[in-house]
């Protein structure tokens, strides 16, 4: 089979699937992705050819486990456009991940591509609670990032109005949100407490704004920064992940309903949790690293894309398809200090266990001689919490760590403003080993 488009058919209704008929659905798309990748990008038929496996190989969902996988590096190698399963013509849309180093990844959707992208964050908005007639704030930058524009046509397909905001000018942020009186914002987590900030600076109290819903991804946050976004905003603050090269925001959605982990919308995106050394697939529940395989993408078929996302496999429980785990950290975020794995989402959640210290933290990894130390700055709630809090502040601190996560840090408690902020996704370590 050659053809390039995707067959169609409809997406199943989430509520109404039985676990058999998706994992049927989810094995005829994956034979129609195997066949549409093998015939149409060189890399993929190399790749199969090499590893001696052919699309005609899988007869059950099990079998994907012998096909090779696909990883940042190949997409860097084949820049901007050499993965791509159809005529440039097709290609409606590209969007790029910036990356820190080297070339960005670049992806491409085809019109049916944008079209099915856009039911799935149309879902997605609709499992976080909103409902046609919402007014939908979108504060993901817009541009090549995927955040804003994948946000955009959600809410359009919805039903919903969007305001189509973007990053930056948090001032005007406050005014359009008092003026247009949103129901729901889409915005990283950290940029939202940002513009928390700026309502309490102007002096309004965020509670009291329009909003119920907040939609957050894009970056790593935890429950206990779930809680603290709720309750100064005073709405229900719901996960939403995705990656570009999978699609964009809207790969999974966590239920307002139950706020248990993302919902994987699986009859588009089939996942595997593998082994962190072995790269073998380990059985739902256990712990690895989130690989994905597209079942619907036309421009750009992806089979078994290894997200670097540490997380696991968890049982539905709004619907038929699986959740996973709210994701801890990259495995390329994870410090190793003196032996010790660190997460930054485990110090965030020491740091927000003291009341006296805000959200707004960075950690900074030097060396000193063979070694690694690990420093947190964080602001002081305000710039009333005076010297001896926040030297107690900073005591308690290291006292959390040191017992929850088992190494020594420095704590510099600063004050409000002090610690760089982010308009989209935060930056949360500064590695100065390199650089001596
Ligand atoms: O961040 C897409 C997105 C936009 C998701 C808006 C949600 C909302 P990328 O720039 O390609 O795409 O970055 C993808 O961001 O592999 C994760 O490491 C991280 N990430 C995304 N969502 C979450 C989340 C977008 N909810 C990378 N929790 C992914 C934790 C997330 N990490």
């Amino acid at each position: 089979m050659t053809s390039s488009r995707f067959p169609g058919g409809g997406l199943s209704s989430v509520e109404k699937a039985s676990r058999d008929e998706l994992e049927a659905l989810q094995l005829s798309r994956l034979k129609w992705t195997l066949q549409h990748a093998y015939a149409n990008v060189p890399m993929y038929k190399a790749k199969f050819d090499q590893a001696g496996v052919h699309p005609d190989d899988l007869h059950e969902l099990a079998d994907m486990a012998r096909f090779p996988y696909t990883t940042k590096q190949d997409l860097r190698d084949n820049y901007p456009f050499g993965l791509f399963a159809v005529p440039m013509e097709d290609i409606v849309r590209i969007h790029a991940s910036s990356g820190t180093t080297g070339k960005p990844t670049v992806v491409g959707y085809t019109r049916g591509d944008i079209d099915r992208w856009a039911d799935m964050v149309a879902r997605s908005i609709w499992a976080a609670g909103g409902r046609r007639g919402d007014k939908v704030h979108v504060s993901y930058g817009y541009g090549l990032f995927t955040g804003g524009l994948g946000a955009h046509y959600g809410a359009e397909r919805l039903g919903c109005t969007v305001i189509p905001f973007g990053g930056g000018q948090t001032e005007r942020q406050i005014q359009l949100i008092q003026d247009f009186r949103p129901d729901i914002i889409m915005v990283t987590p950290s940029y939202c407490l940002n513009i928390a900030d700026e309502f309490e600076r102007q002096g309004i109290d965020p509670r009291r704004c329009s909003l119920r819903v907040g939609i957050f991804g894009a970056e790593p946050w935890t429950n206990a920064m779930r809680k603290e976004i709720e309750e100064r905003m005073g709405i229900d603050a719901v996960d939403i992940y995705g990656l570009s090269e999978i699609m964009g925001p809207g790969v999974a959605q966590e239920f307002v309903s139950t706020k248990d982990g993302p919902t994987i919308w699986e009859d588009s995106f089939y996942p595997e949790i593998v082994a962190a050394d072995t790269l073998q697939p380990v059985a739902d529940g256990a712990e690895g690293e989130l690989v994905f395989t597209t079942l619907i993408k036309e421009a750009l078929p992806i089979i078994r894309y290894r997200t670097r996302d540490l997380t696991r496999l968890l049982p539905g429980s709004a619907c038929c398809m699986r959740r996973m785990e709210k994701i801890t950290g990259r495995s390329d975020d994870m410090l190793i200090i003196r032996g010790v794995n660190v997460f930054p989402s485990q110090l965030e959640e020491q740091i927000l266990k003291l009341s006296d210290l805000s959200p707004h933290y960075q950690l900074e990894v030097s060396r000193q001689g063979h070694m690694d130390q690990l420093a947190i700055h964080v602001e002081a709630r305000s710039n009333e919490v005076d010297t001896e809090a926040r030297a107690q502040a900073a005591r308690e601190l290291k006292h959390l760590v040191k017992t929850f996560i088992g190494v020594s840090i420095q704590v510099n408690v600063k004050d409000e403003g002090e610690v760089g902020r982010s308009q989209g996704k935060a930056q949360r370590v500064v590695d100065k080993r390199q650089s001596g």
